[in-house]
């Protein structure tokens, strides 16, 4: 007898082994019960006949609730109509603890009920699929990087100024001080490009938003990626290569997680292949303007214009060189037209809306010296960021993209709620 994970079932056919895990679903035909297991690699049937167990294992099994703990004995036999191939013939059956009345039961629940279970929620198939895709994302993304030779270097959460505006900082006491908990790693990726060249941060951010909407959360992960030398339309091209890179991981290794949450999957395809539409924010104006939208040039995008832009071709879009009057302090002017900033957005298909902000940064000193006192930023606090134009000046350009919105695109989700174990929305810090 050997222990064995669920996931690796189909190599011991013909053998005895012992799986723990706990109890997901049973139903019961007068002298066979069925048992579905889970034990967090995967499900797999286990077939109780009353004929052929001993009594003491017919009643544990009669016992049994859903989501109790148990170790469970048997034959692994092949079973070419379920899921994983095989299904386990029961000989013995260990209950380590009965679950009484399991709160999430197959039927339908609200999303506050379940949101206040969510150390409970996490168990069920749909979310454990999505954590999965999640897991996979973050892996891909690390594996992107590192065969690219950047650098993993991590950004504090704990910070002296805002990065993305003022209107979303959570404040805290640093013994005496005002301290911010960061809403990018990017000021401080910057020195590190001159350091290392390639540099990504990959961590969670925070946000005070004010508003509740599917798309934001106050706390989320970003990954950064900032390169020295880099310019603009490179920049562009290197977030390009990333999604697709990503999108096509998941669809390749994920099959299945993306078959329980029934993803349809051709609508994913497109992001695959490149290029990806590029389009002048003055030119997303015009577009708006002709579907009816009132917006105006010099206007932000909301969720409907995002979603408006990115619902023609399929793929992603990246919307380029807005006005840098609705722009963070840090973006490189056009040279055409210093008015617009070296600014993209990256908007997902299927009103997924914006998954990636970036730009080429300030490279002079007194321009960025400017900028810091137009946005009413106090200059002490970004001296050390000055330097960088100061010491050694070079130009570069990063983007951000949040896990978030890519896992609830990938995974079809109506709400980034589900796409992060945790969830920090406006009304909730539970559990
Ligand atoms: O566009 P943002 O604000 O860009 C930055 O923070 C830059 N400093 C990044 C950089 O250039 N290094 O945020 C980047 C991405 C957005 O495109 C979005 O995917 C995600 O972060 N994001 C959020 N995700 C969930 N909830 C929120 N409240 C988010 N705010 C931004
Ligand atoms: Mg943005």
């Amino acid at each position: 007898m050997v222990d064995a994970e669920i996931r690796e079932l189909a190599a011991h056919v013909g053998e005895v082994v012992r799986i723990q895990g706990w109890l997901y679903n049973k139903r019961s035909s007068g002298k066979l019960l069925f048992l579905v297991l889970r034990d967090g690699s995967g499900y797999v049937q286990a077939v109780v006949f009353r004929a052929g167990v001993e009594e003491r294992v017919w009643a544990a099994a009669e016992a049994l609730t859903q989501e109790s703990s148990l170790r469970v004995t048997g034959t692994v036999k092949e079973d070419r109509r379920s899921p994983g191939g095989v299904e386990i013939e029961v000989a013995d059956i260990e209950t380590v603890a009965l679950c009484p009345d399991y709160p999430i039961s197959p039927k339908e629940h609200g999303v506050d009920f379940l949101l206040n279970n969510r150390h409970l929620w996490l168990r069920s198939k749909r979310q454990h699929a999505i954590m999965r895709v999640r897991n996979e994302l973050v892996f891909g993304i690390r594996e992107f990087f590192y065969t690219r030779h950047y650098v993993n270097i991590d950004s504090p959460i704990l910070t002296p100024a805002a990065c993305e505006g003022t209107s979303t900082l959570f404040e805290t006491d640093y013994f005496g001080e005002k301290a911010y908990l960061s809403q990018s790693g990017q000021l401080y990726l910057e020195p590190a490009a001159a350091a290392h060249g390639k540099v990504y941060c990959f961590g969670p951010t925070f946000r005070a938003e004010k508003s509740k909407t599917r798309r934001h959360l106050m706390e989320f992960w970003m990954v950064e990626p900032e390169v020295a030398w880099m310019r603009f339309d490179a920049l562009l091209d290197l977030a390009e290569e990333f999604v697709s890179e990503l999108v096509a991981r998941i669809l390749d290794r994920c099959q299945q997680e993306l078959a329980w949450l029934e993803r349809d999957t051709s609508k994913l395809e497109p992001a695959t292949s490149r290029p990806y539409p590029r389009i002048d924010y003055g030119d997303a104006v015009a577009r708006l303007q002709h579907k009816g939208f009132p917006t105006q040039f010099g206007d932000d995008f909301g969720g409907d214009e995002e979603t408006a832009l990115a619902d023609e071709s399929g793929k992603p879009v990246m919307i380029t060189r807005y006005p840098a009057a609705i722009k963070a302090f840090y973006m490189e002017p056009d040279p055409v037209d210093p008015s617009r900033a070296l600014a993209v957005d990256m908007i997902a298909p299927e009103g997924y809306g914006e998954i990636i902000g970036g730009s080429e940064r300030i490279g002079s000193y007194e321009k960025l010296e400017e900028r810091i006192r137009e946005h009413g930023l106090p200059r002490q606090a970004f001296e050390w960021y000055l330097d960088i134009r100061k010491y050694g000046g070079f130009p570069h350009s990063g983007f951000g993209m949040g896990i978030e919105r890519v896992v609830s695109w990938l995974c079809g989700l109506s709400h980034l709620r589900e796409a992060i174990p945790y969830p920090r929305m406006l009304n909730r810090l539970y559990p």
